[in-house]
C-alpha cells in the first residue's frame, strides 16, 4: 500500500465511523526482536492532550496485547480497507497467545518509521504512538449506569494515552488536496 507522511493537522477521519464501523489494530511491542502483538480494536478516539496529539486506547487485562501495551512503550494504531475486514475479524476473535494469528490473518509486519512496535504493509493508515500515561476504569466513578453491563466479570479496560509521533496514509486521510487530484477537477471544469 502506497502511504504519505500525514502531519497530525492534515489527518482527516471520521472518528466514530474509523473506530466504530472501520475498526483497527493495536499492535504493541518490538518489531526487531519480533516480540509483538496485535488486535482489533473499536473503542478509542483520536485528539489532543497537553498540547500533544494523542491517541486513547483501551485494553482489558486479559487481552494477549495487554502483556505488550504494559511491558512496552509503543504502539500503533493501523486501519484497513473493507478487502481486510476478514483479517480483522480474526485478529479480533482468535488470540496471538495461542499461535501465529497475523499469519494466518494474511497480514504483513513492517517496521515503523518512528517507534519500534510495527505497522502492515496493508493498511491504509498507520498512526505511531508513545505511551504517556495509563489508568484504569474504575468502576466507583461510573456516571452513566449502563457502563456495569459492560463488566459483569470486573475485567476493567487499562486506558492508554499515547502521543501521536507518526502518522502516514493514503491520500483519502489527507486533508491536503494532491496536486494532481485538483489538476483532474480543474480539467473536468474547463
Ligand atoms: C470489532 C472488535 C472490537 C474490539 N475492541 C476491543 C477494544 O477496544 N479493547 C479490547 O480490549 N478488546 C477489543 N476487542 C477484543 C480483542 O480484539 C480480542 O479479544 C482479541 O482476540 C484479543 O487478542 P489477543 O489475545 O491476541 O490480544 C475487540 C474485538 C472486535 C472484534
Amino acid at each position: 500500500m502506497k502511504r504519505e507522511a500525514i502531519s497530525f493537522s492534515d489527518l482527516s477521519v471520521r472518528s466514530h465511523q474509523l473506530w466504530n464501523d472501520q475498526w483497527l489494530l493495536i499492535t504493541a511491542g518490538d518489531f526487531a526482536s519480533g516480540k509483538f502483538n496485535t488486535m482489533t480494536v473499536a473503542w478509542g478516539s483520536l485528539g489532543t492532550m497537553w498540547n500533544k496529539p494523542f491517541a486513547q486506547i483501551v485494553v482489558r487485562p486479559q487481552r494477549h496485547t495487554y502483556k505488550f501495551t504494559e511491558e512496552f512503550d509503543t504502539f500503533t494504531l493501523t486501519a484497513f480497507g473493507e478487502d481486510q475486514r476478514d483479517a480483522l475479524k480474526l485478529l479480533g476473535t482468535k488470540s496471538g497467545r495461542d499461535g501465529d494469528k497475523i499469519a494466518e490473518a494474511g497480514l504483513t509486519p513492517i517496521p515503523s518509521l518512528t517507534v519500534p512496535a510495527p505497522g502492515f504493509a496493508e493498511a491504509r493508515l498507520i498512526i505511531e504512538c508513545r505511551k504517556m500515561y495509563w489508568d484504569d476504569i474504575k468502576p466507583q466513578q461510573y456516571l452513566y449506569p449502563g457502563i456495569d453491563k459492560i463488566y459483569p466479570a470486573q475485567d476493567y479496560h487499562r486506558i492508554y494515552f499515547g502521543e501521536i509521533v507518526s502518522v502516514q496514509g493514503t491520500p483519502e486521510f489527507s486533508a491536503i488536496q494532491p496536486q494532481g487530484a485538483l489538476a483532474d477537477v480543474d480539467k473536468k471544469e474547463s
